[in-house]
């Protein structure tokens, strides 16, 4: 809030000198405002004593009980980073969108939400509990605000809404060959707690985290896991086995074998009670969405709500980031306080590239859920091809086919394919594409894609097949598979992650795993957020590592 009382409008002063808004802004006052004077006369009312602006502790807390080791804070909306969700812009990034000064104050505030994340952990650390209110909180609710702050203040062991906040802490259930822990990581999260029952994918993960024989990594079926295996932590991972949902697969749903095994982390979950992670990502493939005529998410999202999560739901393509197409459904869980009248039935969504039509017909339909919506920007398509990320492999490498082996590849196209095979043939310049063998009619045939992007990758199981990569022009055309780098490549991962392993255990590690980039995009522009959201309205302290 500005000195004078209002709000400062960057996207409705466009044309404003960036050095004039940015002096103004900094003379705006951040402490003493009319909403925190309030709020300090209620707490007074309510015969609660404190300090205030206390210098002596990280942050200088706006408010300090000493007695009770409590610090309380009153976050400007516009300052840390929620006035964009309060006027209901989709980003932080549209909010400034237009503004000459855009430039400074993304940053800006995005720096201020880190600095109040890690002052609020540097706190608790020291063992103060902490209470940090928008103060849009307070204008819309000051009586529940107080209720909060004076609960806090007389109840020392009350217990915390929010554990494992305001670290940005995470347990990867199916972690596989550690994709998710890699793109979180570069978004300031750290990974407590690892779980996937395949030993050839934690060979691989080893091999790239370095992780010690003993450490948090437990190789063995999530069936054989409990609630005290897992440490508090904020945020709790999922990309569990799709072979049950996938299309391709027998279709088993959540009753499956595979699929199943979700059900098993839901009820460590709920094992968990009081330190169930406020925070909780699934993965998939979007037969989820349909498998078993819609009851399977209905049944996981249901849960969800009962384990006392609000849902989201959203769908990222990999081809946004990296040159290969790869559409998963992305389920976020948050931990709320359930009450009568929370958002259920009607969540307004809109229609956007990462809600489909198809996904918003659904959160519509499912009114007996508990919804919580959240706006975040659709990313830009990378302009990555297919091309940037090959192997230049000599001409002579054991990896390019024979030309009759090439030849019957070309054979095993339709008419169309083929003729796009012919068009690329005849082109000037090389020319890439991929290929996948399927068997249509009984006949094994040969689809080419030749769009700038390779298709799905995919495991070599159930008859599936490697995919192809096809270079042509010049009158030429070679054939070979894609490489284990390659496929690293597609799925966002540097080349510093080492592929010396047998091929096929690499094909399987890198065809299971999610695209990194696009769970980095999760991590900054959705889970960040709900972190600075949550660290806001409840009682944070230090939790117990189990
Ligand atoms: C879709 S993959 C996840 C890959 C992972 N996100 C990555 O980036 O590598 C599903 C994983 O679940 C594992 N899995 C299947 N059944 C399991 C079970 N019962 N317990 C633990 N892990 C299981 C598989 O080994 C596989 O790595």
């Amino acid at each position: 809030m500005t000195a004078d009382g209002s709000q400062p409008q960057p996207q409705d002063k466009p044309r404003r000198d960036p050095r004039v808004v940015s002096e103004a802004m900094r003379r705006v006052r951040g402490r003493d405002t009319s909403p925190e004077v309030t709020f300090r006369k209620a707490l007074w009312a309510k015969g609660l004593r404190y300090r205030l602006h206390s210098s002596k502790l990280p942050g200088k807390p706006d408010i300090v009980l000493p007695g009770a080791r409590l610090a309380v804070f009153v976050d400007g909306d516009f300052w840390h980073g929620n006035q964009w969700q309060a006027r209901g812009y989709e980003s932080l990034e549209k909010q400034f969108e237009g503004a000459p000064s855009r430039s400074y104050w993304v940053p800006k505030i995005l720096g201020n939400m880190e600095r109040d994340r890690r002052r609020t952990a540097g706190l608790v650390q020291q063992g103060w509990r902490v209470l940090r209110f928008w103060e849009s909180q307070l204008a819309a609710d000051l009586d529940a605000c107080v209720d909060i702050t004076v609960q806090a203040a007389m109840s020392q062991d009350r217990v915390p809404v929010a554990p494992g906040l305001p670290e940005r802490t995470f347990a990867e259930f199916f972690a596989g060959i550690g994709l998710v822990r890699l793109a979180l990581e570069r978004h300031g999260w750290e990974a407590r707690f690892a779980n996937d029952n395949d030993p050839q994918k934690h060979e691989m993960y080893s091999a790239y985290f370095q992780e010690d024989p003993e450490g948090h990594y437990r190789t063995e079926s999530i069936r054989k896991l409990g609630p005290d295996d897992v440490p508090t932590v904020t945020l709790a991972t999922a990309s569990f086995p799709c072979t049950d949902l996938s299309l391709a697969g027998a279709r088993n749903g959540l009753k499956g074998e595979q699929s199943g095994a979700l059900l098993q982390l839901f009820e460590i979950i709920e094992g968990m009670g009081d330190r169930k992670p406020p925070i909780i990502l699934l993965e998939n493939v979007p037969g989820f969405l349909t498998s078993h005529k819609g009851e399977d998410f209905h049944l996981a999202l249901r849960t969800l709500n009962e384990l006392g999560y609000a849902v989201d739901t959203f769908m990222l393509d990999a081809a946004w980031f990296v040159p290969q197409s790869r559409l998963r459904m992305f389920v976020v869980g948050v931990r709320d306080v359930p009450r009568a009248e929370a958002e259920v039935g009607d969540p307004h969504v809109l229609e956007s590239a990462v809600r489909p039509r198809k996904l918003v017909d659904r959160i519509h339909l499912e009114t007996d859920l508990r919804w919580r919506v959240m706006s975040f920007p659709t990313p830009l398509r990378q302009s990555v091809s297919l091309a940037s990320i090959l192997e230049d492999l000599p001409s002579d490498s054991d990896w390019w086919w024979s030309r009759e082996r090439t030849e019957y590849l070309l054979n095993q196209m339709s008419e169309r394919h083929r003729q796009v095979a012919e068009q690329m043939i005849r082109s000037p310049r090389y020319k890439y594409g991929t290929v996948f063998r399927r068997i249509r009619h009984g006949r094994s045939m040969a689809e080419l894609r030749a769009d700038g992007i390779a298709g799905c990758l995919r495991t070599p199981r159930g008859g599936s097949s490697r995919q192809i990569l096809l270079k042509a022009g010049r009158g030429r055309c070679e054939a070979r598979f894609l490489t284990p780098r390659e496929c690293a490549r597609l799925q966002g991962v540097p080349d510093d992650y080492p592929v010396d392993v047998p091929m096929n255990q690499a094909f399987f590690g890198f065809g299971d795993a999610v695209c990194v980039p696009a769970v980095e995009w999760i991590a900054e522009h959705y889970l960040n957020v709900v972190v600075s959201q949550l660290i806001r309205g409840s009682v944070l302290t230090r939790q117990p590592a189990i």
